[in-house]
């Protein structure tokens, strides 16, 4: 257990992040800061009094200073707005990178040593200025995306087989966006190859479905977009370096050369551990998915290119 996880942005993702950590007891106490005021304040009272029925002691605090989250050991960064009717792609990536900046630089100030998850979107590229702006080394900037996606990917296969979802085992590497890249080749469930499983055509509508599996949320909810699956993602990457339990998961780690790829962040396999990002694992890809993931690379060094830092 951590003495203090801070997470920025009390939103739907930070807020339902927060109660997962909490309800976990992965740290004594769990701030949340958000810029409106009352908001992180009242979420954090209403899941502290929760604790007695879910039976956990983690103080769940909120704040719209970093006051309280000063010499956190671990930061999930969520903070951001989403695209509004009417703005570009490249308006969205330059607001959300000066909220992301604002807040990077609140976290070398007062959180020198943590360990920073990020989550807000374009992903890999928040995850770029994370790192720019607070100068940490890359083991302790680390993004969320592949576990989201990869856990969206299980789902369907899991229904697709009617088996056990906790059978299908499985990795979505690349940018986080409709390049992303589920390796076909290395799907198992429970250590048979998937492709023996099910035929092509089904297993590309999965693929593509996985691909689009943020956009299917957003189209039911009209306003707003997924949070429970993205702040499970959290807390499985949160719960593998607070337990230091060296587990491989795909998340978006700033390469220096692995894939063939340097200077930007994309999803890849890591080993999660106490130090943050501990390995950055490199296996052999299939023609096909190792270009697939040089295009899903370009995409996301295509959106570096609108922001400055
Ligand atoms: N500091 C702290 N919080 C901020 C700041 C800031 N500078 N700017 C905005 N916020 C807060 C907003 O006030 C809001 O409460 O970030 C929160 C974002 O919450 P939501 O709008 O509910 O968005 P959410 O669904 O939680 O998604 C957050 O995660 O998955 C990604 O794409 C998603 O980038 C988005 C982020």
């Amino acid at each position: 257990m951590l003495e203090k996880i801070t997470v920025v942005g009390a939103g739907n993702v930070g807020a339902t992040t927060a109660q997962r950590l909490a309800e976990k007891e992965l740290a004594r106490r769990v701030v949340l800061v958000d810029v409106i005021e009352g908001v992180p304040q009242g979420k954090a009272l209403d899941q502290w009094e929760s604790a007695s029925i879910e039976g956990f002691d983690t103080r769940v605090i909120g704040a719209n200073d970093y006051a309280p989250a000063a010499g956190s050991e671990l930061v999930v960064v969520t903070a951001g707005i989403a695209r509004k009717p009417g703005m570009s792609r490249d308006d969205l990536v330059r607001t959300n990178a000066d909220i992301v900046k604002q807040v990077s630089q609140q976290i070398k100030q007062h959180c020198p040593q943590a360990i920073v998850v990020v989550v807000s979107n374009p992903l890999d590229v928040m995850c770029w200025v994370t790192k720019q702006v607070t100068g940490f080394a890359r083991e302790r900037v680390i993004g969320m995306a592949g576990v989201l996606d990869t856990a969206r990917y299980r789902a369907f296969l899991a229904e697709a087989l009617d088996v056990s979802v906790e059978d299908i085992q499985a990795m979505v590497l690349g940018g986080h966006g409709d390049t992303m890249v589920p390796l076909v080749s290395y799907t198992t469930v429970s250590g048979i190859p998937v492709s023996q499983l099910l035929d092509k055509a089904t297993l590309d509508k999965i693929v593509d479905r996985t691909r689009n599996g943020g956009a299917e949320i957003v189209a039911f909810l009209k306003t707003g977009s997924a949070y429970y699956a993205p702040s499970a993602a959290v807390t499985q990457m949160v719960e593998a370096i607070v337990r230091d339990k060296k587990r491989l998961l795909p998340c978006a780690a700033w390469l220096q050369g692995e894939y063939g790829l340097s200077g930007m962040y994309c999803g890849v396999p890591c080993k999660l551990g106490a130090r943050g990002l501990e390995q950055i694992l490199e296996v052999k890809l299939t023609p096909e998915e190792a270009a697939a993931l040089r295009k899903s690379a370009e995409a996301v060094k295509e959106t570096m290119a609108a922001v400055k830092i």
